[in-house]
């Protein structure tokens, strides 16, 4: 390849083949495996989804029932990853703490299966289900409270809100958290699942791809926009001061958080349910505040920026964040709750990788010094 391919950040730059994620940005769709996003977050659980990724099909009753019935079995913590947790620095933030754990259980549980560069790692799936425990679980312990032991019954989203509040979510609060595991399941090749393919591509381990992908998806430009989007809502307060707000920001060039998006150029398909579910959950509340913030945003950004002939739109984190909080989940949580639902992405990844492997080697653009001679220490002044 010529340097004169050079492209900063691969921007435009096709790595591999891949048949896991359709996105198209001009008509703003997402497709997993040739199903619409839509039709995956209103119809299919999460079990459902990972098994759509992971084995290229939507499962049978029977097939999901099995694949399920393994996926539940693995939530519960060992007492060492408990141990681990507890103990875990105070500070740290729990997205350093889910890249330690897969890294321990990869040593911890299925050991010998992991290190063959052949292992079928859907047949261990706790890389996959344990990473939704251990965050319920460091938000117990930071709060003073016990570990609350999974319960089997529960769709993966519903068990996560269990095991973070110690009781049983209402029926469609628990919906509503595993329908958004489904929308962020995968999305192509972000930082943090080409971060997962590349380290598979050295014929690595699924664990230490995926702890990887964790370390990669903690950084701000990656995970972290409905963080910042909750934020906001709460710098502006009220509905009233939204349209001042957005005038003020635009003035000072700063970005408004949830707005547009590198690959959609029309609406972000997930948006519009996000917003359903955070209209439902406002109702339910009885408490809208969050939403009427964030609806005044919109309508003052979205006309000031087709004054200047930009139509932008919000995207997935718009919403999310003002969600994740009517279900009562703290805002250190919105980055880990997106690794919760991507690990079922990258371990799709991890898998298409081995199939025709071919270990990731791009070249750099040399822009160094020319070849200079050696002063020994001495000389150096
Ligand atoms: C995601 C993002 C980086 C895409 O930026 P982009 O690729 O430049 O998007 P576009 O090409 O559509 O932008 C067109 C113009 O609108 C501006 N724009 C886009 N999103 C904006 C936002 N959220 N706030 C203010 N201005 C924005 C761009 O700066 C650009 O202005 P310019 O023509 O003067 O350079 C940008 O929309 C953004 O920073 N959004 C906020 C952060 C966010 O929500 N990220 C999560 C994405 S899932």
């Amino acid at each position: 390849m010529a340097e004169t391919t050079y492209a900063k950040g691969l921007e435009g730059v096709i790595a591999a083949e891949s048949e896991i994620c359709r996105i198209d940005g001009e008509k703003g769709k997402l497709y997993y495996m040739g199903y619409s996003i839509e039709d995956l977050a209103r119809h299919a659980t999460f079990e459902e989804t990972t098994y759509l990724l992971l084995y290229g099909k939507l499962p049978s009753s029977a097939e999901l029932e099995s694949f399920s019935r393994r996926m539940r079995a693995s939530r519960d913590l060992d007492p060492a990853i408990l141990e681990m947790i507890r103990k875990f620095p105070r500070d740290a933030h729990p997205m350093e703490l889910l890249q330690s754990v897969i890294s321990y259980l990869s040593g911890y549980v299925q050991h010998k299966i992991q290190h063959s560069a052949t292992c079928n790692c859907r047949n261990t799936l706790h890389q996959v289900v344990q990473l939704a425990s251990v965050v319920a679980a460091w938000q117990r312990f930071q709060e003073g409270r016990q570990y609350v032991p999974p319960r089997q019954d529960l769709s993966h989203g519903a068990n996560f809100l269990y095991m973070l509040r110690g009781e049983e979510p209402e029926e469609y609060e628990g919906m509503v958290m595993d329908s958004c595991l489904v929308m962020h399941a995968e999305h192509g090749f972000n930082a943090s699942t080409f971060t997962a393919r590349v380290v598979a591509s050295t014929l690595s381990t699924c664990y230490c791809s995926i702890s990887a992908a964790i370390g990669s998806l903690y950084g701000s430009l990656h995970g972290g926009a409905n963080e910042k989007a909750m934020a906001m809502v709460e710098e502006i307060g009220s509905a009233d001061k939204a349209e001042g707000w957005v005038e003020q920001a635009l003035a000072g060039k700063q970005k408004v958080m949830g707005m547009g998006h590198r690959v959609y150029k029309a609406k972000d398909p997930r948006a519009d349910l996000m917003e359903e579910y955070l209209v439902e959950l406002s109702r339910r509340k009885g408490d809208s505040t969050y939403y009427d913030i964030l609806k005044g945003v919109e309508k003052a950004f979205r006309a000031r920026m087709e004054e200047k002939g930009k139509p932008i739109y919000p995207n997935v984190d718009f919403f999310s964040g003002a969600v994740y909080r009517l279900l009562g989940v703290p805002t250190i949580l919105f980055t880990p709750i997106f690794a919760i639902a991507r690990v079922s992405g990258w371990l799709a990844h991890i898998l298409e990788q081995r199939k025709d492997n071919r270990l990731y080697r791009p070249k750099s653009l040399y822009a160094g010094p020319e070849p200079r001679e050696f002063v020994p220490l001495a000389q150096r002044g």
